[in-house]
Parts: structure tokens; sequence; C-alpha cells
């Protein structure tokens, strides 16, 4: 299997597919990298482009640093970087590859595999071409982006900060850090992350600061890892990242404190996050609402090393980023199972945030509600799901038309729902009083039995009909495909 091992590696394969856009310049003063961005999503979701900018206009000033972004934008993109040799524009057919291969990296304990990280010299980390100290170490040298008109600034959107606790072990996580001065950060800790636990033990021991790095532009496996809930508090994100890629992640020794980060990022910060609190926000998150400003901690940089020429790599809150956290969903659906034999499917829609949707093998009254309530009442998903649908498993979770040409059509909202008040819920979302509570539904759109007060006989798919009983017909269609097209 081969592996990216930097960012760089990974944006020439995506080069030589032809899905690289280099862009000359772009004045993000006037938001176009952002506007491009949502046109993209318009016109091309899953087959649009990464595309890297040479020249960005940010607060005033044109900078030379080349901006990459759109990098995963797909379930053909993270089967690439998983190292999948046999790519394919269908985005159905490419779900199924990445849930098989993440699948094969996890024991019988429902664990993720690991392969430690080693440290390599500083001589040999392309982190450590450029050192920075002291004034010099400006944050102000690269074009961070401010994402939206109603962000409270800058952002490092793509940043993983790196902190470790004697006791406790390496954290890896992708926190945003907002820009608030040349050698300062605010950073986003969620009080459920693993840093925002390590900063309440730092608090409770009576310490000032906290020694951290932050790496950006990391490979995208590592990358993946640090975005996604893949381990408890004290694993480390790096070995897992070498579990899926087959191989070590090269880590290489800060200059400012004991901490170690990917000898391949494109940009390393050092410092130390004080244990007090500042305002940080407004940013617009990733339900693809703006968020408010509120207390959290702050990061003073000691010292930035970074690759010649680096590249800044931006995203985009609620494009593309649900692709980074597939591991997570892949896992807790092999740990669903264990408990739910009936689960055929799970699926979180990328683009639709708060909704899972599950297909089951129903045999028997009640296992619709049945399942739900199981996927409700497990936090690890059902905290940030609203909208639970339970379908048969003849529907394909992955088509949104299909699923909702079955809910209209299977189901009927008396009886066949359940609404639960006062459940644990994402603070984020918009629509509550952002206390992390939440109202959630049920729908239950499997063919209701007529035990459940269904019809005698439920009436039959046309397509399920076509796909069970003339499945061959599909096989020859796909055979003859290009033939029709005159290929
Ligand atoms: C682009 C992106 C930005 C994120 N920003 C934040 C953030 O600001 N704060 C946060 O707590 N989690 C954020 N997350 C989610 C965490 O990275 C994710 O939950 C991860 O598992 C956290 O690491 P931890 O489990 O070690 O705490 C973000 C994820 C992505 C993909």
């Amino acid at each position: 299997m081969s592996v990216f091992n930097s960012l760089r590696e990974y944006a020439q394969a995506m080069e030589r597919q032809g899905k690289l856009l280099r862009i000359p310049d772009m004045d993000q003063d006037q938001f176009e990298m952002t506007a491009f961005s949502y046109r993209l999503e318009d016109r091309m979701r899953t087959s649009a482009p990464a595309f890297l900018v040479e020249r960005t206009k940010m607060n005033g000033r044109w900078y030379d640093t080349p901006v990459i972004c759109n990098v995963l934008n797909s379930f053909k993109t993270v089967a690439m970087c998983l190292g999948v040799e046999d790519l394919s524009d269908d985005e159905r057919e490419m779900n199924q590859v990445v849930e098989r291969e993440l699948l094969k990296h996890m024991n019988e304990d429902y664990r993720f595999e690991q392969i430690p990280p080693v440290e390599v010299d500083g001589a040999a980390a392309p982190c450590k071409e450029v050192k920075l100290f002291g004034d010099d170490a400006d944050l102000d040298r690269f074009p961070w982006i401010m994402n939206n008109p109603a962000d409270g600034g800058r952002f490092i959107s793509t940043g993983s900060v790196i902190m470790e606790d004697p006791e406790i072990g390496r954290n890896v996580g992708t926190y945003r850090l907002q820009v608030k001065g040349p050698q300062k950060l605010g950073i986003c800790f969620t009080g459920q992350n693993h840093g925002a636990q390590m900063m309440r033990k730092a608090i409770a021991q009576g310490k000032k600061s906290v020694p951290c790095v932050v790496a950006t532009g990391l490979d995208p496996i590592t990358w993946m890892m640090s975005s996604t809930r893949v381990g408890e508090l004290g694993d480390d994100e790096f070995a897992f990242s070498g579990g899926f890629r087959g191989e070590p992640v090269e880590l290489v020794r800060a200059e400012t404190n004991a901490l170690m980060a990917p000898a391949h990022a494109e940009i390393v910060i050092e410092g130390e996050i004080s244990t007090d609190k500042e305002m940080e926000g407004p940013y617009g998150e990733m339900l693809g609402y703006i968020g408010e400003p509120a207390p959290n901690h702050f990061m003073t940089v000691k010292a930035i090393t970074h690759r010649e020429k680096p590249w800044v790599y931006n995203i985009w809150p609620g494009i593309g980023g649900a692709y980074l956290t597939w591991p997570w969903q892949v896992g807790h659906f092999a740990r669903l199972k264990r408990i739910m034999p009936n689960l055929v499917k799970l699926h979180m829609p990328p683009e639709i945030p708060s909704m899972v949707i599950a297909c089951i093998n129903k045999r028997l009254p009640g296992e619709g509600i049945e399942a739900g309530l199981l996927i409700m009442g497990y936090r690890m998903i059902g905290f940030s799901k609203k909208m639970i649908i339970i379908l048969d498993k003849d529907v394909d979770p992955t088509d949104i038309t299909r699923v909702l040409h079955a809910v209209t059509t299977r189901w009927q909202p008396w009886p066949a729902s359940l609404t639960v008040r006062q459940t644990f819920s994402f603070m984020i979302d918009p629509s509550t009083q952002r206390n992390a509570l939440s109202s959630k539904i049920l729908i239950d759109a499997t063919r209701q039995l007529p035990a459940e007060g269904g019809p005698n006989v439920f009436a039959e798919d046309n397509r399920t009909v076509m796909e069970e009983r003339a499945a061959d017909s599909f096989k020859l269609v796909d055979e003859r495909w290009d033939e029709y097209f005159g290929g």
C-alpha cells in the first residue's frame, strides 16, 4: 500500500488526476475563496477539484504563500488517501470501499490498529527548513484566512494541537485557532474534547500554562486522525495514523519545548497555552451557522518553523469536513452492530449535520423503533444526531433522494415516530437554547407490519423488485455502459 507522507505528495497525486486547480491569485478581502468554495459545492460537489491559490490578498496585503483548499471532499479522495488504487467516480461505490478499508484496521476489541510514531532528526525534517524565533515568529507572515464576513477575524482552520501530560500521554486534536496578534492565538476547546480535559487537569494542578505545538498542512491520514475521535483520552492519534498508514508517522522535536510534531508538516507553531481565558470567536461553525463568542484559552507563540515556501491549508466549516470523520462513523457502526445484529448500514450524510440513517433487516414488529432508541441512546452517535431515520435494508442510505422517497412513502408519522425531550446534544445547534439539551425525533420508515398498524400486504417497491428479481439487468447495463456512450 502506498501512502502519502505529506500534504504535497497528496496534492501531486490529485494534480496527476486533473483534480488540482491552480489559481494565480484571489482577493480574500472580497471573500473570493469563500464564494468560490460555495460555488464548487453548488456546481460540482464531490467531483470538485482541490484548488491552490498562488497569491492571496488578506487584510490589505498580497501574500506569496500558496493557500490550498477543498482537499478532502469525497469518498473517492478518502479512498485515495487510504491507498486504494482502484478508484471510481461512483461515490456510492467509493463509500463502500472506504468503509471496508477502515474496518480492516479494527481489531477484535473494536479498536483501531496502532503503529507508534518514530522520531527523526531535525536535519531530515522538511518542517525545519526555516526557523523563526522571538519577534520573527510572527503569525502575520502567513495568509491565515478570514472565512466569513461575520467571523471575528482570521483563523487557522486546520491546526492540529499537540499536547502531552506525563500521566495521560499525548493528545492531537484539530481545534480552530483565532489569530489575535503576531504571537497570540485563541484556541476553541469545546468541553468534551481531550485538549479541554488536559487544560482542566492543568488548572486543577495550579499551572499557569501548558506547552503546546500546533502543526498544520499534514499528510491526509494524520490530519484525519487529528480531526476525529478514534480513541480515548490518552490514546495517541499519531499511533492510529501509523495503523492506517501501515508505517509510522515521522515526528521531530520542537525547538522550544519537549513536544514533537509531524516532520512533513507545512508549518509548526510552538508555544504555551494559558490556563486563563479570553473571548474567542465568533466563527462560522461546522453546522453552518455563526457561533457566538465565548471565553476560551489562548496560546502565546514562542517559535515558528516551516518548509521553504510553505502552504497554508484552509477549510470552510460545513464543506467537506465530514469526510474527515469517517473513521469515527465506521468505528461506531462496528461497535453498534455488536448489540444490534439486525443493523445492516449506518450513514451520517456528510452534507447534513444532525441526521443519522440506519438500515435494518427487519423481521419483527417494533424493531424499527427499538433500533432508533438504541442509536439515540448510544451517546457517541446519539448526542449529535437530532433526527434518526430507520429504514429497511433495501434502501441505500447514501442516496438522500431514495431515503426521502422511502420516508415519504413507507412512513406514517403516527404511530411510527417518537420524540424525546431534553437529551444531550451539540451546544452549537442554533435551534436550541445552547444549553447542551435538545429534543430528538425517531422516524421509523421501515415497512410497517400489520401488528404495527401497517397494511396487510405492503406494496412492493418498483426498484427493489428490479434489484432482487432482475439483478443481472444492472450487470448487463454496467458492462455495456461505455458502449451506449460510443466508447
Ligand atoms: C476542520 C475541523 C475543525 C474543528 N474545530 C474544532 C474546534 O474548534 N474545537 C473542538 O473542540 N473540536 C473541533 N473539531 C473536532 C475535533 O477535532 C474532534 O472532535 C477531535 O476528535 C478532537 O480531538 P480529541 O478527541 O483528541 O479531543 C474540529 C474538526 C474539524 C475537522
